[in-house]
């Protein structure tokens, strides 16, 4: 069965074909114990939920030279927070993450909580926001799961039966192959593999450091994954 292979396989590869994101701390430096801020993490999975890499960054910008730290962002009015998101959409995301600020600043002292579970008890946090940030700023064993690693894992298990059904399998295959030395370079190798890589059409299999292990690429046929339930 894969597991500790595949994660070094996806390692190495992330070592030489990472992206570099303005939030992100690359591999080496996180070997060398470099974590990023989590405050800068957190702010980048929010905008990342419904809105392209692309799009994120000149927000992401604006709202660090706005709100340097999340005791400032908590410090700021909300309509502030709402106009300098005006153009990212989903304006919930706005309000939960004020909401989430406040609760930082006056809960926890400006400090975000280090645990996946400390971190799911703020408002407007989430299975994914809180797996995202507890792996990537804490390096937290935590499987973390979102569109892209639903595409790959479905395609490196074959996995037949539909989502939304399939989650908890899916998430039961991320956490035993999420390796206790790197998870946070884990979830993000097995995000950029999904966005460059292992992509819903034509994916790059050619180029793909897991294809000696994708159940899919056997078949012949990695597009017909993930599947999908009926509507
Ligand atoms: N999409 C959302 N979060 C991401 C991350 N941390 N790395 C790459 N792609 C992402």
């Amino acid at each position: 069965p894969p597991s500790r292979n595949l994660a070094e396989h996806l390692l190495a590869w992330y070592d030489r074909h990472h992206r570099e994101l303005p939030w992100r701390v690359s591999p080496a430096a996180a070997k060398a114990g470099k974590r990023a801020d989590p405050y800068h993490i957190w702010l980048s999975e929010v905008m990342l939920q419904q809105t392209t890499v692309q799009a994120v960054k000149p927000y992401f910008a604006k709202f660090l030279t706005l709100w340097p730290t999340v005791g400032e962002l908590a410090a700021g009015p909300v309509e502030d927070v709402m106009a300098a998101w005006a153009g990212l959409g989903y304006y919930a995301r706005a309000r939960n993450l004020k909401k989430c600020a406040d609760a930082v600043a006056t809960l926890h002292g400006g400090v975000f909580p280090d645990t996946e579970d400390g971190l799911r008890s703020l408002p407007g946090i989430g299975d994914y926001t809180s797996a995202a940030v507890a792996a990537i700023a804490f390096n937290r064993q935590a499987a973390v799961m979102d569109g892209n690693v639903e595409r790959v894992i479905s395609r490196l298990y074959a996995i037949d039966s539909p989502l939304p059904g399939s989650k908890p399998t899916m998430k039961a295959k991320v956490a035993l192959l999420t390796p206790a030395d790197r998870p946070g370079d884990f979830a993000q190798a097995m995000m950029d593999l999904g966005a460059t890589i292992c992509t819903p059409k034509r994916p790059a299999c050619a180029l793909c450091p897991l294809r000696e292990d994708c159940l899919a690429f056997a078949e012949h046929d990695p597009e017909r994954f993930p599947v999908k339930a009926k509507k």
